[in-house]
Formats: C-alpha cells, sequence, structure tokens
C-alpha cells in the first residue's frame, strides 16, 4: 500500500504507533519500525535528555528503519527541559516527531533545520488546520474514542475524519479506535492516509509492559473506559479500575470546585507502578474504546502482516465483490 503517509515517512505500511507513557520505549517502536511501519518512543517517558539519548540510541541498535519520537505538552506539576529533549532528538538522528497537546510551533524552526517531519496529534478539524498553518508536516486525528486525551468536542471519528479530509492539505492518519484491518480500509474510505494506533499495540509481544496490562485490555469490553478529568478541561479516557470509581466519585462529589490537587493520587506517578509492576489498580491509565475489539496478544510482525493482509482482502474481496454484483 502506497499513501502519502508512507511517502512522507519513508515505511512500508500506513500504521502509526502513538507514543504512549511507559509504553513507547525502544523495543516497542523497534518492532513497529521493522514490521514495516512506524514506532515512536515516548519522550516524556525518559524525562532527562541523557535517559531520552540512550533510549535513541536502543532503537538505532534494534533497527534500521525510520522512527519517531513522542514529544507531549501537557499541563505537568514540573515542567520537563524541552529545549535539550528536543535538542537529544536532532542529535540522535530521528527523522520523525510526534507532538501532542499543545501548539508546537515554538519548536518547528529547529525541527525543520534538522530536516525532521513532525506530525502533530490533533483532536478536532481547527486544530488540525492551525497545525498545517504553522507548517507541521502531517496530523493524526484523534477521535472521540481513543485512549488518552481525546480532547473536549467529543467528536467521533466517523465525523471527523471526513471533515478533516474536507479541509486539510497535508496528509493525515486516523487515530483512536484502530484495531484491524477493517479499522484501516475504513479510515482509508474516510480520507485519511493511514492510521495511528495506541491500545493496540499495547497488547503485543514486544511492548515491554508488565502481563497483567496486556491481559487487561484483552479482558476489557467497548462499555470499560470512562473519561476522567473532564471538570478540570483535561479530560482522559481510561480504563475503569477501583482507583477511577474513586477519582469519579469525587468529581462528583467536588463538582465546579474539583482541583487537580483532589485526585492527584489517583493520576500523578501512576505509570509506572501499572506499567511496570502490574499493580491495575494503582490509579487512572489511559486505555481505548477499542480494547473491546482486542483479544490477543501477537507480535508485532504479526498484527501489522495480519491487518495488511486482512485490508487487501476486503479491498479486493467484500468491497469489489459488493460493486460488482
Ligand atoms: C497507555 C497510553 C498512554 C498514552 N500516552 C500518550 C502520551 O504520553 N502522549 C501522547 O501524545 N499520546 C499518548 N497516548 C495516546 C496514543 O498515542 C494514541 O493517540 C491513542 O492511544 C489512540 O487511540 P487508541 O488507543 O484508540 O488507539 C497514550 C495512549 C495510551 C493507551
Amino acid at each position: 500500500m502506497k499513501t502519502r503517509i508512507t511517502q512522507l515517512f519513508g515505511i512500508e505500511h500506513p500504521i502509526i504507533q502513538g507514543g504512549m507513557h511507559f509504553v513507547g520505549y525502544a523495543e516497542l517502536a523497534a518492532a513497529v519500525s521493522n514490521a514495516g511501519g512506524l514506532g515512536i518512543i515516548t519522550g516524556l517517558t525518559q524525562g532527562t535528555p541523557e535517559k531520552l539519548a540512550n533510549e535513541i540510541a536502543r532503537c538505532n541498535k534494534m533497527t534500521d528503519k525510520p522512527f519517531g519520537v513522542n514529544m507531549t505538552f501537557l499541563p505537568t506539576l514540573a515542567p520537563p527541559d524541552y529545549p535539550a529533549l528536543f535538542q537529544t532528538i536532532i542529535d540522535g538522528g530521528v527523522t520523525v516527531v510526534e507532538t501532542a497537546g499543545n501548539n508546537p510551533q515554538q519548536w518547528l524552526p529547529m525541527l525543520k533545520e534538522a530536516g525532521i517531519r513532525v506530525i502533530h496529534k490533533c483532536t478536532s478539524v481547527r486544530h488540525a488546520l492551525k497545525a498545517e498553518k504553522i507548517g507541521c508536516d502531517a496530523v493524526s486525528v484523534d477521535g472521540f474514542e481513543c485512549g488518552g486525551h481525546p480532547g473536549e468536542d467529543d467528536i467521533p471519528n466517523f465525523i471527523l475524519l471526513p471533515r478533516a479530509a474536507d479541509e486539510l492539505s497535508i496528509p493525515f492518519v486516523a487515530s483512536g479506535g484502530m484495531a484491524d484491518a477493517r479499522s484501516l480500509v475504513a479510515a482509508l474510505s474516510l480520507g485519511a492516509d493511514g492510521i495511528n494506533m495506541g491500545t493496540r499495540f499495547i497488547a503485543t509481544e514486544e511492548a515491554p509492559v508488565h502481563e497483567n496490562v496486556k491481559q487487561a485490555i484483552i479482558g476489557a469490553s467497548e462499555l470499560d473506559t470512562r473519561l476522567v478529568m473532564r471538570p478540570l478541561r483535561n479530560t482522559e479516557r481510561v480504563l475503569n479500575n477501583v482507583a477511577v470509581t474513586r477519582l469519579l466519585e469525587k468529581e462528583k462529589e467536588l463538582g465546579d470546585s474539583l482541583e487537580f490537587k483532589d485526585i492527584i493520587h489517583e493520576v500523578a506517578g501512576v505509570y509506572p507502578k501499572i506499567m511496570l509492576d502490574g499493580e491495575m489498580d494503582a490509579g487512572a491509565w489511559s486505555c481505548g474504546m477499542v480494547a473491546g475489539l482486542i483479544d490477543d496478544a501477537p507480535s508485532v510482525a504479526v498484527l501489522v502482516a495480519r491487518i495488511m493482509a486482512e485490508a487487501d482482502a476486503i479491498i479486493a474481496d467484500r468491497l469489489t465483490g459488493i460493486v460488482n454484483a
């Protein structure tokens, strides 16, 4: 399959693995890139420029294919050293940066000068258009279904993607709810140039997370996610658990007077406990509704090959058969 996304990033298949906190390590990014997609290391999980440089070097040893680094700008208590982290990405010879959470404009000149392609993740058409205007090479359009931060507009991908296709000139991938060949063919039909997957890539052999996390995704249905932090306008879609129930009760109890400090125990610093130690009730962790479509944890190579082969079959057999009937 050749799309504007495969051409832009020099990859074989139009499949991207979105940055994921405490999941997007070199092992997963390299596996996705080796399978012909675009793997992405999560910059802020590493935290310091030294650790990020080490992770990029590890990934370079595991693959000779292009891979990217995610840089997320979200409200945090202690802002990371962004200038040094971006310089580390440039020095590491990385060719793609995925930005998310806020406008990346101030970083574009240094990234462009280094020949780096920038894909910005957005949850609305207006933000996608802004990304195009400031010079991003592509966007990742995240629908309401997505794991992580879906924004505050609540527009699902069946509306958001064709709206993006109508307005954008730059290539874009569909993100949120993407799991299989059906998602890929649907996304291409709606005008996207490929797909970005988060939750689906966690349930793979190479994702370096605790087995409990993979089993939680496999065991979950499409009814098992919840939206938290909505009153703070920092909405996150997470898998339901006892910590999330506690958090939602707190939100209900405090209403408009809720502050971040009221829920800090359920959201701050919980990722290592969940992803690495497998303490599944340690706090709220991002997960997409797409968990309802995931019932195995294959290798990344098997997953990507399956998506591509089944997409060919859907187009050549099912769709062509319907058209020619
Ligand atoms: C566990 C987890 C952690 C995530 N962490 C980040 C992150 O640090 N930065 C970011 O831009 N997106 C993050 N995301 C969002 C993903 O990159 C991707 O956009 C999203 O998962 C797509 O929706 P899906 O899960 O339905 O595939 C995370 C998603 C998950 C499931």
